[in-house]
């Protein structure tokens, strides 16, 4: 199996540092070939082009890309071929990487780490399936121009049907997996294209006559979230309010640093990474969570490695090591001990080889 890593700007090289230990200690090396690519602001100091033509042709040829995180700051600022934040959204342009789940998953030991109550937010699990090739991201024509002396700027919001289509499809068979309830998100109130988005959902929804199938405005949707976030299962909705909620939702757990993410085409290649950004506020510092890119090494052996096994292993490590009370920064409450991006990383490693905490290997 052919890997490819690009750690990309800002904590994006710390967090996959951290993670690539651990896929190297859940796997022991084993039938792995691991390669480095420079992308993002690194791409533009190694080749000028924040995606490097040697960097996309190495994905093209791998069987999973782990991505850490791409932006630095000042970034919107530049135009959009030149512009490193803007790699990661080619990236997956070019891969057809149309499908995003972002699983929210609450570990218990987080639950006081919550904006919200305890009793709010415990029990919360669902799964946001972000479609992520089309709407205002990608939609014609898009830009700044002056018109009648004035600057205007425009996107285009905009889906076909068999792009709705698709992703209909991949969350009915998410849910399948799961409670069998599918919410779809839009704003079928307002705008046509989210009008479509509806009808076909629904169309879709017919082949799937054992998935309860609801439809939110979008609104309503981030309102529920907060109230009543154990009622959702999983969510489908378009691109932009994908990005919007799952922001949201990633808060339900303590921290986006908390959240994973999978990418995949239709072929079933993946490309796993954080949520969250570069954060150049803390790089560089030993700060960032790298729980987010760790747990999305676990999907990644779900996904495209198929080893659900090693997955399980990597999730109940994270889990041994919340609960012996490490926490990064950014969870950290009263009474926990705060550690590192670095020590996260390596009790997770050691939680895999069962060597769990200092208490236990002092004695
Ligand atoms: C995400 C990020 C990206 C997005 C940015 C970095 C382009 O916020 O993956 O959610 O908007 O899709
Ligand atoms: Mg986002």
């Amino acid at each position: 199996m052919k890997i490819l890593v690009l750690p990309g700007d800002g904590i994006g090289v710390e967090v996959t540092r951290e993670a690539v230990k651990v896929l190297r200690a859940v796997t022991r090396g084993r039938a792995l070939e691991l390669v480095e690519a420079p992308i993002g602001g690194a791409g533009v100091a190694a080749a000028g082009d924040p995606l490097p033509a040697q960097t996309l042709a190495l994905a093209r040829a791998s069987d999973a890309i782990l991505f850490g995180a791409a932006g630095v700051p000042g970034d919107e600022a530049l135009p959009y071929e030149q512009r490193p934040g803007a790699s990661l959204l080619r990236l997956r342009s070019h891969l057809d990487l149309y499908a995003n789940y972002r699983p929210i998953m609450l570990f218990p030991e987080l639950i006081g780490a919550s904006s919200l109550r305890p009793e709010i937010v415990g029990g919360t699990d669902l799964l946001i399936l972000r479609e992520l090739s089309g709407d205002a991201y990608f939609g014609e024509p898009r830009g700044v121009e002056v018109r009648d002396g004035r600057r205007h700027g425009f996107n285009t919001m905009a889906y076909d049907e068999a792009q709705i289509a698709r992703i209909a499809h991949d969350g009915f068979r998410a849910a399948r997996q799961r409670r069998r309830r599918l919410c779809s998100v839009d704003k079928a109130n307002v705008l046509e294209v989210m009008q479509l988005w509806r009808t076909v959902v629904g169309e879709i929804g017919r082949e799937y006559p054992d998935v309860e199938l609801t439809h939110l405005f979008v609104d309503a949707a981030a309102m529920h979230l907060v109230r009543q976030p154990t009622a959702f299962d999983v969510i489908v909705t378009g691109n932009m309010f994908g990005d919007i909620l799952s922001d949201e939702a990633a808060m339900l757990t303590g921290s986006i640093g908390m959240l994973p993410s999978a990418s995949l085409n239709e072929a079933g290649r993946g490309l796993y990474e954080p949520s969250h950004g570069s954060a150049p506020d803390i790089a560089g510092k030993d700060l960032a969570n790298p729980l987010a890119t760790i747990l999305s090494v676990a999907m990644m052996l779900r996904f495209s490695l198929n080893q659900p096994e090693a997955a399980d292993r990597i999730e109940s490590a994270v889990q041994h090591v919340l609960a012996s009370g490490l926490r990064t920064a950014d969870i950290w409450s009263e009474g926990t001990t705060k550690v590192g991006t670095r020590a996260m990383g390596d009790a997770v490693v050691a939680a895999l080889s069962g060597t769990t905490t200092k208490t236990i290997t002092k004695s």
